[in-house]
């Protein structure tokens, strides 16, 4: 299974708060992504959600007592502590946060984060005015200083029926929260890369535009990888169905030159840029300010060249970019590398099955500087990322 949960082990820990039901979906979605859960409950967490509810999604003993002598570990926390390859309390209530900043062990899941050296995620859930006391901004202040990752909390409704900042963040979010604490002192942290994403689109009046198929998965994949790296990540995106990946600054654009000047602010402080968005070649040269009615039987939309974003970014960094082909695939790739003075780019042959536009998959073959070839097998985008990651490290000026 690809990804960066895969055959990690993450101890989840569970504390007494109405946000419990979510971390079942946490649970869940962690075990799916090929992850070993093993999940320690607090008392609390007993009262709203069962231990037999977390059992049945990941197929293994719930901790629920420090005192267990049933427990199949001989010293449970610190086997636990052991094995994580990163520990995460969700939802964390004040209670729990507190204890954490003064290094309180009286249970299961506060002897076993004492115990640990893994990375913690802690995502607070609670009501607003609790979450806004100062002791509890305090103790997640100490904690952040200790380098743990703490996790939101979002904003929104609370079971009281108030609004406000407090709430456990949704499970695609607490995901990428925790792919981030894993990756934390990756091989691409302390860099920044700056990424695109997706179709861009140009209107020729209000109501029309001109786009492309990309649904923005790879640009997506490439910054998320990234973030799990270490790196810190700046993607910008045109229009996709996609949910922002979680700790990556996200700039949404439009059109080919609001990407041009929003990449441009970004290069002085780069040190790789990665272009994965399909960008137009061509936008109307007058988008119209009414919509265009139907009269003739011929519409000719005059159409004028955009800048080509990657040839003309100037700065110190790594250079990729990306060809989707539909032909002569490697040719017009090399020739690509020279046009636009690339590092390395990733030539997709858009043809293939399971491969280039709207795909979780990606068939491409990598080209360097010195036209160099390197042909990868069918992978998932994400997997994909990587490989062009290891590649892009090569490169760094420094
Ligand atoms: O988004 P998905 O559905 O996951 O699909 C992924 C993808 C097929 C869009 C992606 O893998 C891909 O191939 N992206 C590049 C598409 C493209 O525009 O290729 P190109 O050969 O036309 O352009 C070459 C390079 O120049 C690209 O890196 C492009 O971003 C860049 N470019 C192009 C035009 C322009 N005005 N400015 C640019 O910087």
């Amino acid at each position: 299974m690809a990804g960066p949960l895969a055959d990690k082990h993450v101890v989840l820990g569970v504390t007494g708060s109405i946000a419990c039901y979510k971390a079942l979906d946490l649970a869940s979605k962690l075990v799916q992504a090929g992850a070993l859960v093993d999940v320690i409950m607090s008392h609390g967490a007993t009262q709203f959600v069962t231990p037999l509810a977390f059992r049945s999604i990941t197929h293994r003993a719930v901790v629920t007592d420090s005192f267990d002598p049933d427990s199949e570990y001989s010293v449970e926390h610190v086997a636990l502590a052991q094995q994580a390859d990163v520990i995460v309390i969700a939802p964390a209530t004040v209670h729990c946060i507190a204890k954490l900043a003064l290094g309180l062990a009286d249970d299961s899941l506060t002897t076993t984060v004492v115990a640990a050296r893994c990375p913690l995620v802690v995502a607070p859930a609670m009501d607003g005015n609790m979450y806004d006391h100062p002791t509890t901004q305090e103790n997640l202040a100490t904690l952040k200083e200790r380098g743990v990752v703490i996790a939101g909390p979002g904003i929104g409704r609370f079971a009281s029926g108030l609004s406000g900042v407090g709430r456990l963040l949704e499970t695609p979010d607490l995901l990428g929260n925790i792919s981030y604490a894993m990756g934390i002192n990756g091989d691409l942290a302390g860099k920044t890369v700056v990424v695109s994403a997706g179709g861009t689109m140009e209107p020729i009046d209000p109501v029309r535009v001109i786009t492309n198929h990309s649904s923005g998965k790879m640009g997506y994949s490439l910054a998320e990888a990234a973030r799990d790296r270490g790196a810190n990540v700046v993607l910008v995106t045109a229009p996709t169905n996609l949910t922002a990946p979680a700790l990556i600054d996200v700039v949404q654009v439009n059109t080919a030159e609001e990407m041009r000047v929003a990449i441009q602010a970004r290069t002085a402080t780069t040190d790789a840029l990665v272009m994965a968005a399909a960008v137009a070649d061509y936008r109307p040269t007058k988008a119209e300010d009414q919509k265009i009615k139907k009269t003739e039987d011929d519409l000719n939309i005059p159409l004028s060249k955009t800048t080509d974003i990657l040839k003309n970014a100037t700065g110190n960094f790594v250079r990729v970019g990306f060809a989707a082909e539909s032909q002569n695939l490697v040719a017009n790739a090399k020739a690509k590398v020279e046009a636009k003075q690339l590092d390395l780019i990733v030539a997709n042959d858009i043809t293939a099955e399971g491969s280039g536009f709207g795909s979780d998959t990606n068939q491409v073959t990598l080209i360097d500087r010195d036209l160099g070839v390197e042909e990868l097998p069918l992978l998932s985008k994400y997997d994909v990322s990587n490989r062009i990651w290891d590649r892009v490290k090569d490169f760094f000026r420094d």
